[in-house]
């Protein structure tokens, strides 16, 4: 049976491609071209190449049977997938930065929170009993309390080296992050040893 696997590109990604060749499948995976289809003729597997936030989209309908994805985005999607194996790379946390030195929450007013992560970013406040207002967006994050459109951000934290040469620092660690294999549902009811056979594979390249 073929088995369809969802990459996500960027950083993860390429950490993602790396361990998969080393672990001998997915050889035909490169991501230099513009293709977003790859083929493992003698493993009989697919790959496809997709934005960070759309794999869990892709193994959630069923398209890919399983992905790669961080724990951050599941987090935030709360999708109907299992989280098959958590692995070593993508580690990084989730934190509220701001302004060094320009601590603002954990009192009465509203502050205004600028992120990727609207929903993570709500229960993580809603938990301490901080009212918010949530500012969407999609990059560049750190640029929102520079320039005031919030006063603090959510987001990913992975050496830092951005908060710094922003002039921010971190106020609270939230979650500690990591790449996670996730399987569709039914996938795994039918094509169960395939996915396995690739977790194990995986599992072997994926040490400290
Ligand atoms: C993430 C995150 C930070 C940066 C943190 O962005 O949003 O901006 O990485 O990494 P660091 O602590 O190692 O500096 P990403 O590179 O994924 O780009 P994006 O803003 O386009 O999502």
């Amino acid at each position: 049976m073929s088995l369809t696997i969802a990459i996500p590109k960027g950083r993860l990604g390429t950490q993602a491609i790396e361990m998969l060749k080393s672990a001998g499948v997915g050889e035909s995976i490169d991501e230099k071209s513009r293709k977003l289809v790859f083929k493992d003729e003698n493993r009989n597997l697919n790959f496809i190449l997709l934005k960070n936030s759309d794999v869990i989209t892709y193994v959630e309908n069923g398209i890919a049977d399983m992905g790669i994805s961080g724990k951050d985005m599941i987090m935030e999607n709360s999708a109907d997938i299992y989280e098959r194996y958590k692995m070593n790379i993508g580690r990084c946390k989730m934190s509220v930065a701001g302004i060094k030195g320009k601590r603002v929450f954990n009192d009465d007013t509203i502050i205004k929170v600028a992120t990727k992560f609207p929903e993570t970013a709500k229960k993580y406040f809603n938990g301490k009993g901080q009212k918010i207002k949530i500012i969407k967006l999609n990059g560049s994050i750190e640029l929102a309390p520079i320039l005031g459109l919030s006063d603090v951000i959510v987001d990913i934290v992975e050496t830092g080296n951005t908060l710094k040469a922003n002039g921010l620092e971190v106020f609270e660690d939230m979650y500690n992050i990591s790449a996670m294999i996730i399987s569709n549902k039914i996938s795994y009811k039918f094509k169960r040893k395939e996915i396995k056979e690739i977790i194990e594979l995986i599992r072997k390249e994926d040490t400290e």
